[in-house]
């Protein structure tokens, strides 16, 4: 049996990896921080919890690291754990380096002092590729413009230079934009599909937004941890983009949003100039060519069936309340 150590398990693609690793009969190791217990939700969500191991871990301890893979001896070990939004990281730019950046390199020299035959995939992201000319693919120059993307890149070059250097099977898989019911509601799809629920139900009557005109490429997360796995069961190691290939503004994704329940989002969504980043990434538009031809890998779910499940999941939240209050209280 496979074993497989999943750092960052109680994100939003911590348990889509888990099911999917268990499905494929993994023994599946999640770290986690221990004031993160709220978070675990998501598990829960997902029916995965009870496949899952979970061990203490925090990316800013190497003793807690290497403690975790002494336990959990991993073949596999996939790191999702990051600071992990962008606006936050321009007021918590140490943090992000501390976490996003220099954690990484705790995790591959854990790796090398340990078991350097472990396999290693990397979180790394289309916010590197910063305002570069779309498409962007692996050939393309990265030019981070945030905190969060300049921690991303260190992490990014030094799993590269880890399976350079010491020969390390690390592979960085260069996400663009993936999103999900259990998307963490800080990002705009899930604060969208949300607002749209609540609007919907009658418990609120609009939704204040930032920049309105910056375009994503929108995938679901579901598709995505698949690439994931993929790319370590590779003969060789190497870095890949995963993404739609189609891109639309966030205008686009509240129109609909709010189609999804017969709704004019120009009537709710407002400008408020506080969610405007000092910085933003205007337009990113992933090229996924060397995935489907190397890893045979393509998205399943497209941008209006992406929306839908969101909203959808949404709405059942607002209207089958005790359902979910019950499903809360069962992991508290
Ligand atoms: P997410 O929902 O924000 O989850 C981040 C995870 O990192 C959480 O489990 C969080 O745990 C954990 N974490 C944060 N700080 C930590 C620390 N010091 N030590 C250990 N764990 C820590 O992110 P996601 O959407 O699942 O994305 C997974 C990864 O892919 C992230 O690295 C993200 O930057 C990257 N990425 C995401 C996308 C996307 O569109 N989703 C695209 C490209 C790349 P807590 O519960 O304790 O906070
Ligand atoms: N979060 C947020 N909230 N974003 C808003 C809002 C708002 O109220 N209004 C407009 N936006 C714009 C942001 O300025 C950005 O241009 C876009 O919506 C997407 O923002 P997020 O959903 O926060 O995602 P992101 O693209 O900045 O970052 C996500 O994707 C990256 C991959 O490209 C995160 O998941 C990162 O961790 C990931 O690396």
């Amino acid at each position: 049996m496979k074993r497989a150590l999943i750092i960052g398990i109680t994100g939003q693609d911590g348990p889509y990896l888990a099911k999917l690793l268990v499905n494929k009969g993994y023994k599946v190791y999640g770290g986690y921080r221990r004031s993160s217990t709220r978070n675990l939700w998501r598990l829960h969500y997902l029916d995965v919890k009870k496949d899952v191991e979970l061990i203490s871990l925090d990316l800013i301890d190497q003793t807690s690291i290497m403690a975790a893979i002494k336990q959990s001896r991993p073949d596999e070990i996939y790191n999702l754990a990051a600071q992990s939004f962008v606006g936050v990281s321009f007021e918590e730019a140490i943090a992000t380096g501390e976490i996003t950046g220099l954690g990484v390199t705790r995790i591959l020299d854990s790796i090398r002092q340990t078991n350097p035959r472990i396999k290693f995939y990397q979180a790394s992201t289309s916010e590197m590729f910063g305002d570069a000319l779309p498409p962007q693919s692996e050939k393309t120059l990265f030019e981070p413009n945030s905190p969060y993307a300049a921690a991303k890149l260190y992490a990014h070059w030094a799993t590269k230079s880890y399976r350079q250097g010491y020969g390390l099977f690390a592979c960085s898989g260069i996400l663009f934009n993936h999103e999900s019911p259990i998307r963490g509601i800080e990002f705009v799809t899930r604060k969208i599909t949300d607002g749209v629920a609540r609007i919907k139900m009658g418990y609120s009557d609009k939704i204040y937004l930032g920049n309105l005109d910056a375009k994503r490429d929108w995938g679901f997360a579901g598709d995505y941890v698949e690439a994931m796995w993929l790319m370590l069961q590779q003969k060789k190691a190497d870095d890949y983009v995963i993404a739609t290939g189609e891109s639309h503004t966030v205008k686009e994704f509240c129109e609909e949003a709010f189609s999804c329940v017969g709704l004019n989002w120009q009537k709710y969504v407002e400008v408020d100039k506080k969610f405007l980043r000092p910085n933003d990434v205007h337009y990113l538009l992933g090229d996924p060519a060397k995935a489907k031809k190397e890893l045979n890998w393509q998205p399943k779910v497209n941008f209006k069936e992406l929306v839908k499940m969101m909203v959808e999941a949404d709405l059942e939240k607002y209207q089958n309340p005790l359902k979910h209050t019950r499903q809360f209280l069962k992991h508290i």
